[in-house]
């Protein structure tokens, strides 16, 4: 493994892309066991930092930890010294004063994952920076895919939505073009920034002709905050145009997979029957999250074998 560090995809080498999500495979053996612990991280202090609200990543970084059997803290800034104006240079090396090996953070600011390992020497986990990564996501969703599809490489993903201010879209871009699959992106096109084709995506304003071609659909939460402030009109016409509703999916004959990294807004993005329904892996992706982010934390932290 070259990585120090899991910071995002661009900057991954595919073969630790690889490995990150072939061991986790073995760690999803280790969750169907009665007793779903190993030693593998004993003694090891690990430090969950966020600055911003989460309920997937926070809980499935927890579990991972406890798992692999680290030594945990939990952080929030919303009852820290943060709220007294200390700066995020003087929290981190306050705490790494206290001999931590690994920082799990997430934060509103793109860049402040990288630039913790400016800061301090321990391993750092971006758990999403801002509009930037979030690269155990995307590793929790091409493990999705591998696990249904056998391979990655020849994959034909839509990613839907607001790709523009979405992290888990450019992880998710740069992991599975990493891998060989063809990615296309999706949206209004004021929400696909301007150049993406350089990154190897094709771009498609049409949702229907995206499903046609697609093996699997990403599809992004339309962040509410962002309604009202003119970046999208309403609710009703994204769903007219973007939604993956009952209806558009009756229309087509193939039944692709779908995947939601979450929270889901049911009814304006996806309908309740196609998010509750078969083609759906959404909850899969949930529980691989659990397994790729203990993964990620063993092969970074740890050199023990798996037992
Ligand atoms: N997918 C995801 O990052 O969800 P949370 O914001 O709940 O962590």
């Amino acid at each position: 493994m070259k990585s120090k560090h899991l910071i995002g995809l661009e900057t991954t080498p595919k073969d630790d892309i690889s490995e990150f999500i072939d061991t986790g495979f073995l760690f999803r053996e280790i969750l169907e066991r009665p007793i779903k612990r190993v030693p593998s991280l004993t003694g090891k202090n690990i430090v969950n930092l966020f600055f911003e609200n989460s309920t997937r990543t926070k809980i499935s970084f927890e579990l991972a930890e406890k798992r692999l059997s680290a030594d945990i803290t939990n952080f929030s800034s919303s009852s820290s010294s943060v709220k007294k104006g200390e700066s995020l240079k003087d929290t981190i090396q306050n705490i790494h004063a206290m001999k931590i090996d690994c920082v799990v953070m997430r934060h509103p600011v793109p860049g402040s994952a990288i630039q913790l390992t400016n800061y301090v020497d321990s391993v750092i986990v971006n758990a999403g920076d801002g509009t930037h990564e979030h690269p155990t996501q995307a590793l929790l969703d091409m493990m999705s895919l591998k696990e249904h599809f056998g391979n990655i490489k020849g994959l034909k993903i839509g990613i839907v939505g607001d790709i523009l201010h979405s992290r888990v879209a450019l992880s998710n871009i740069f992991g599975l073009v990493k891998l060989g699959a063809k990615v296309k992106v999706c949206g209004p096109p004021h929400l696909i920034q301007k150049g993406i084709e350089e990154l190897n995506v094709g771009v498609e304003y049409n949702v229907d002709n995206l499903i046609e071609w697609a093996d699997a659909i990403n599809i992004l939460r339309i962040q509410r905050e962002r309604m009202g402030v003119g970046i999208i009109p309403s609710v009703r016409e994204y769903r007219r145009f973007f939604g993956i509703t009952t209806e558009r999916m009756k229309n087509h004959k193939k039944e692709i997979v779908v995947m939601h990294p979450g929270p889901i807004n049911r009814g304006v993005e996806i309908d309740s029957s196609i998010a509750d329904s078969n083609q759906a892996i959404i909850l899969n992706q949930v529980l691989n999250g659990v397994a790729v982010r203990m993964s990620v934390l063993y092969l970074l932290l740890g050199n023990n074998d798996l037992k």
